[in-house]
């Protein structure tokens, strides 16, 4: 596969695209799963500026990601919303994927808030709930897909920077605190990232289980660790869309429609609880 890096400056020249709209100073990043855009709605006096309009952005071409950028207020906090994103299996390299995340640093952004929908691996979820996101495995990086690989530009970040909290703890407190007050259910747990995009065998669901996997899914950990690599701050929920197939005796299997159809559901339940993260932060 070949690599697409990025310069300092192609990540400027996107920058300088979004201040030709907005002189906004965004402080918290939200990116949207698939469906969860809808989220979006909620930003007080947004300004929206479409992925083709500014450049090196990569688009999503998966129904139920719309592709834009919309800054607004929630809860009082300046925000920076991507709705919808692009995937490894669409056939962009983790650096394009991640670009986005570097931008939005760029912008003035100090914590990012990652979503995304996945399967239930651990045999206690079910379709419908959420999960905030702990820690995660990185199949794809580990098996050599890593957003980091390449020359690594020091202004950015070191060339190895620790993962022992990729998901910041202060934020994961007050995300259990935000739930707990909403009386909304949450589980916590591990996050598996796959390449997709055909849904896991029943051996492979029993597999993740196996290593630690609480959900799976095809995104987020790319970006929480460009995220981290420069120093930004993350918080990150998976909406179960479906709960993992685990046996081949199965009369079901998992589509995109149900994992759209759940998001509708699960959207209420992560809105209350982002909206309660960022009135305390
Ligand atoms: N597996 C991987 N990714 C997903 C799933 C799943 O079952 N559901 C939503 N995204």
């Amino acid at each position: 596969m070949s690599h697409t890096t990025y310069t300092y400056e192609d990540y400027q020249a996107a920058v300088t695209a979004i201040r030709a709209v907005t002189d906004r100073q965004p402080e918290y990043g939200l990116v949207l799963g698939s469906g969860l855009g809808v989220l979006a709605e909620q930003l007080q006096d947004p300004i929206a500026i479409p992925y083709k309009d500014i450049p090196g952005w990569p688009r999503s071409t998966v129904h139920g990601h719309s592709g834009k950028l919309v800054f607004g207020t929630l809860e009082g906090k300046s925000v920076v919303c991507q709705q919808g994103r692009a995937h490894f299996y669409e056939g962009y390299t983790p650096q394009q994927i991640t670009f986005p995340v570097r931008v939005m640093h760029f912008l003035g952004v100090k914590t990012l808030i990652l979503t995304n929908a996945a399967g239930g691996v651990n045999s206690a979820y079910h379709a419908g709930d959420i999960m905030l996101i702990n820690d995660h495995i990185n199949m794809v990086g580990m098996a050599g897909n890593h957003p980091l690989y390449g020359a690594n530009d020091d202004r950015l970040g070191p060339r190895f920077p620790g993962m022992a909290q990729a998901y910041t703890r202060k934020l994961r407190t007050h995300a259990k605190a935000a739930a707990q007050n909403a009386r909304i259910p949450m589980h916590e747990g591990v996050y598996v990232c796959v390449s997709g995009p055909s849904f896991e065998t029943p051996a492979e669901i029993r597999f993740l289980r196996l290593i630690g996997g609480d959900a799976v899914g095809m995104s987020t950990v790319h970006e929480a660790i460009v995220a981290r690599h420069m120093g930004m701050a993350v918080l990150a929920f998976s909406a179960i869309t479906n709960a993992g197939i685990d046996h081949v005796d199965s009369e079901t299997d998992a589509n995109h429609e149900e994992v759209l159809e759940a998001g509708r559901v699960i959207v209420p339940k992560l809105s209350a609880v982002v909206r309660g993260v960022l009135r305390t932060v």
